[in-house]
């Protein structure tokens, strides 16, 4: 990781910390995040460490689930010409996404949803499903089980999420190990480039 006060580049990705001029500025102009989108939060760090050593299919259709700044989705359209869309609940998190895009020079598809108002229809656009520290409240859980059961009746080919291993996390993990026939979890730790622990939830869909 390089860094100067307020930029950092890690994973060859170009981060502005919460001191650079065009963060302050975004925050003055109102965008301040209601669902803890405020920053790049560090599983999304585990997540692309398991994928620099499981990259994805060149021009797979990414898409990142409470993308919050989006750095997973840039990561995957920088790294695998990935065709990315970032979906989040909160509006605030997009001008975040956009400024980190263009200064990685990608273009992320970014639109306002939640995980329940994800269709089956809708999710077969995708090949990949992403997703960091996004199962922190306890109705969560549910919402993303069943976020997932759509996905692979749609015919999404994996799903990944990351998380410190919050309660609600650990209880989506279990019940997608009990009723879905490909669902692991992984444990990861890194301390370089960013000091990072937590699971990986992969479901493949075979
Ligand atoms: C802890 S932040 C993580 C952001 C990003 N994934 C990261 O790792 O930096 C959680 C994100 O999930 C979003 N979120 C919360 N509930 C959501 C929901 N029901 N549907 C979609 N996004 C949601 C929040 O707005 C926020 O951006």
């Amino acid at each position: 990781m390089t860094n100067n006060s307020t930029k950092r580049r890690v994973f060859g990705l170009q981060i502005l910390n919460s001191s650079h001029r065009d963060i302050r500025r975004l925050k003055q102009a109102g965008h301040v995040a209601e669902l803890h989108g405020n920053k790049f939060w560090n599983s999304s760090f585990l997540l692309m460490n398991h994928l620099k050593r499981h990259p994805l299919k060149k021009h797979s259709r990414v898409l990142e689930i409470g993308c919050g700044w989006g750095l997973l989705g840039i990561y995957c359209a920088r790294n695998f010409s990935a065709r990315v869309t970032a979906v989040d609940a909160d509006k605030h998190v997009f001008p975040y996404l956009k400024l980190h895009s263009e200064l990685n020079g990608v273009k992320i598809k970014a639109e306002q949803s939640s995980f329940q108002h994800l269709t089956k229809t809708w999710l077969s656009k995708f090949d990949v499903i992403l997703g960091s520290d996004i199962c922190f409240w306890d109705d969560m859980s549910i919402a993303l089980y069943n976020l997932i059961r759509r996905a692979l009746q749609a015919g999404v080919k994996q799903v990944i999420i990351s998380d410190p291993c919050r309660p609600p996390f650990t209880e989506l993990a279990s019940r997608c190990q009990e009723k879905l026939p490909n669902a692991r979890t992984v444990s990861r730790r890194m301390s370089h480039p960013v000091r990072a622990s937590g699971e990986l939830l992969i479901i493949d869909n075979r």
